[in-house]
């Protein structure tokens, strides 16, 4: 198996259950500076005890990639520019990022014989959806330039499983947390706050909802695409958690046995207000059920998260 942005928050996990699985991992991934790279050595750590596992430090665009695919069952795209909000500002970096590495993968991908090319797509093409829960056949309108570089890689994928049989399945992955979740991301954000005593900044009122999705589903629900995924096809895979972010302030304040103080800002631009993801194509193709309970789930993202101050605090 082939793990691009093998060191990320959602690549790291998914290559540690490939290993589970008894397969050889090849990671791939440019430590890029989007966030601390350190978290991202945490995050590989384990997975370099094993002699089943080796990691490629570089970036897709200098690789040659034909040669790294073609040995390979599957390849789970996961590398990419994330992030919603900053996404217009830095678009020519989105753009290389999520548009043209894909595109070259796809190159490669179709001069040999994979049995699939599992590629992360994003809840972030619908938008501000016209219906909730949204389904896969809704037409995407994404509403940040993130979202329109999504769409574009599941367009590419389309287009090169139609002319060139390239077995690709798109996942749209709804807000995914737990330990290792991304530090520009909300609970990390949050609890880092929290246990901080400072307050949280909320975009807008706070009744915004997200289906927020546990890793270790969307990991499940990522596996059984490279098996059993049908070509050409686009799966959501929510968490069924769907919750406001005011909500999820409760959860951790009960957690917290405190009150987690929060300051309202105003809503920023290309954030959706809700997501809901139907999941009825996931279930029924690849069985994916989340079986992950919210308040668990953000049990163990804080117990990470105390985890690593408390190492920090015993270094300084
Ligand atoms: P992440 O930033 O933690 O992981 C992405 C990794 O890709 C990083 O480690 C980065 O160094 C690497 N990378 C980026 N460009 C590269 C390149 N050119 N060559 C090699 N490596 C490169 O992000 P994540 O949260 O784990 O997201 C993984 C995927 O899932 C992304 O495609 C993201 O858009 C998508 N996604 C994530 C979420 C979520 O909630 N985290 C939701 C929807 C979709
Ligand atoms: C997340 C990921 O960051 C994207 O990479 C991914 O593509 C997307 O999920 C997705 O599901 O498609 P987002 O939903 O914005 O994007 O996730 P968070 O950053 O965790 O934000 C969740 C909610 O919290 C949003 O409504 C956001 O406005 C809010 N938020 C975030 C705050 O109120 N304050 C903050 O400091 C950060």
């Amino acid at each position: 198996m082939l793990v691009t942005g093998g060191a990320g928050f959602i690549g790291s996990h998914l290559a540690e259950r490939c290993l589970e699985r008894g397969w050889h991992v090849v990671a791939i991934d440019a430590f890029t500076d989007y966030y601390d790279q350190r978290l991202k050595r945490r995050n590989v750590a384990r997975a370099l005890e094993d002699p089943s596992y080796d990691l490629i430090e570089a970036d897709l665009l200098e690789l040659d990639l034909e040669e790294l695919v073609r040995p390979v069952a599957a390849v789970f795209h996961l590398a990419a520019q994330p992030g919603v909000r900053i996404s217009w500002d830095q678009f020519e970096l989105y753009a290389r990022q999520n548009v043209t590495v894909t595109h070259r993968l796809l190159e490669a991908a179709r001069k040999v014989s994979l049995e699939r090319l599992v590629i992360a797509s994003s809840s972030s093409v619908y938008g501000d959806a016209e219906s909730l829960p949204t389904g896969e056949d809704v037409v995407p309108r994404p509403v940040s330039p993130y979202g329109v570089t999504k769409v574009a890689t599941e367009q590419l994928a389309h287009v090169y499983w139609r002319s060139f049989g390239v077995p690709t399945v798109c996942l749209r992955y709804f807000t995914v947390y737990g330990p290792r979740q991304r530090p520009d991301m909300a609970f990390n954000r949050l609890i880092a706050l929290a246990l901080r005593g400072e307050p949280f900044e909320v975009y807008g009122d706070g009744e915004q909802t997200r289906d927020f999705t546990f890793v270790a589903d969307a990991i499940t629900g990522t596996v059984a695409a490279s098996e059993r995924g049908k070509p050409g096809a686009a799966y959501n895979l929510g968490g069924g958690s769907r919750r406001s972010m005011n909500s999820v302030l409760d959860t951790l304040s009960d957690l917290l046995g405190r009150s987690v103080e929060r300051a309202y800002l105003q809503p920023q631009r290309g954030d959706a207000r809700d997501t809901a993801a139907d999941i009825a194509r996931a279930q029924g193709d690849l069985g994916y059920e989340p079986a992950y309970e919210f308040h668990a789930g953000l049990e163990s993202q804080l117990a990470w998260q105390q985890a690593l101050v408390e190492t920090a605090e015993s270094l300084s």
